[in-house]
């Protein structure tokens, strides 16, 4: 197989986004998309292609070899397993569905049709997420102790005009925090449990304005974490790395992971060492930089996304990761009401 056939279903803004990187893509072809609202006809001239309905309905006309999901988060379950039943191959956007008892059915599924569901967490395709995970887990900062982590923005105010963005389901847990959990996951491990606290103490909506978490990781390390979309500061993962051209960029560091070896400042990759082996409080430490440039997580997933559709790459997020990434997640809210420890 030289090239692949990929198809998309929900063309809104993040579909737009996939299409965009899909341009600079030359083995993989664009050759439909499903989305029932009468807008999504600009977007289907301007590429080309038929537009369907519904995902259904394009599958009894198109066989795509695979279709990239990216309809509203309540509506990711039906297209999902329309998809895997034709016998595609799915890339979901995050979270990779809305409810835990959907993502289970998404796994049998998967597992029966033997096709893959890729979860578009786009920060696993940087170059410098993955060399964070391998110092980390490769164990040159020696032995992770603690991970220590924020993101703290403050979303203007007409962000909140419309109501459904004031409900806890549009907060920034489910929001902005699934994309650090998965990040943690991604580079520190997985997580045994969580405690947190809530407060919305600011707008008063019944979305939290900001979180405080302490986890445990299943290798024994202990991280906090600091959530808020009211907290305006520099220290957010899109202003640090200038991900997104709305958000200016800080060049700040977000997240340490600090080990009995040495440090990572991240994301600009800044390592902290003894210069001899065995430093402790008594040894000067120093840092070196191991930043590179920032390329387009979302040519990298696609080209990704091929590569599994070919099968000449294992996926780099499946279904059951996704999913624990959305239960680890869930379990803020969890440990938040309850005021108790959630165990994973
Ligand atoms: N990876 C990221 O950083 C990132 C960023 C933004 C959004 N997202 C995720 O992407 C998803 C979509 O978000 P968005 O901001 O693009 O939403 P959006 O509202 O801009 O677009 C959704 C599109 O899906 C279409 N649609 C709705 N129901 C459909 C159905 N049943 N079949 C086909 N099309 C349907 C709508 O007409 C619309 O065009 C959400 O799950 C969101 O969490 C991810």
């Amino acid at each position: 197989m030289t090239s692949v056939n990929i198809a998309l279903t929900g063309a809104g803004v993040i579909g737009k986004r996939h299409l965009k990187a899909l341009q600079s893509i030359e083995n993989i072809n664009l050759v439909a998309i499903a989305d029932p609202f009468p807008q999504a006809q600009e977007t289907a001239q301007e590429y080309d292609v038929p537009l369907f309905e519904s995902t259904a309905q394009m599958l009894d006309t198109i066989r795509p070899d695979g279709v990239i999901v990216a309809t509203p988060t309540e509506h990711h379950s039906e297209p999902t397993l329309t998809a895997l039943e034709g016998g595609a191959h799915v890339l979901v956007e995050k979270p990779i569905m809305a409810t835990l008892a959907e993502c289970r059915h998404a796994v049998e599924v998967s597992d029966r049709t033997g096709k893959h569901v890729l979860v578009g967490h786009h920060r696993r395709y940087y170059d410098l997420v993955n060399k964070a995970r391998e110092m980390v887990q490769g164990g040159e900062l020696g032995q992770l102790v603690s991970v220590c982590g924020q993101w703290n923005v403050r979303k203007p105010p007409e962000y909140y005009a419309a109501d459904w963005r004031k409900k806890w389901q549009a907060g920034p847990i489910l929001t902005n925090l699934i994309h650090e959990m998965d990040l943690l996951r991604y580079i520190a491990g997985d997580i045994h449990s969580i405690s947190a606290e809530t407060s919305n103490a600011v707008l008063g909506y019944e979305k939290e304005d900001a979180a405080a978490l302490i986890m445990r990781f299943k290798n024994n390390a202990l991280g906090t974490f600091m959530l808020s979309d009211q907290g305006h500061s520099p220290w957010s993962w899109e202003q640090a790395t200038g991900e997104n051209a709305a958000m200016p960029k800080s060049a700040q560091n977000v997240i340490s992971f600090i080990g009995t070896k040495g440090s990572l400042e991240f994301p600009n990759l800044k390592a902290w060492k003894s210069e001899k082996p065995g430093g402790n409080w008594n040894t000067p430490i120093a840092a070196t930089s191991l930043g590179g440039e920032l390329q387009d997580a979302y040519i990298n997933q696609l080209n990704h996304f091929a590569a599994v559709i070919k099968g000449t790459t294992a996926p780099r997020i499946d279904a059951q990761d996704a999913t624990d990434t959305l239960r680890a997640t869930l379990a803020v809210y969890e440990a938040a009401q309850t005021g108790c420890r959630v165990m994973l």
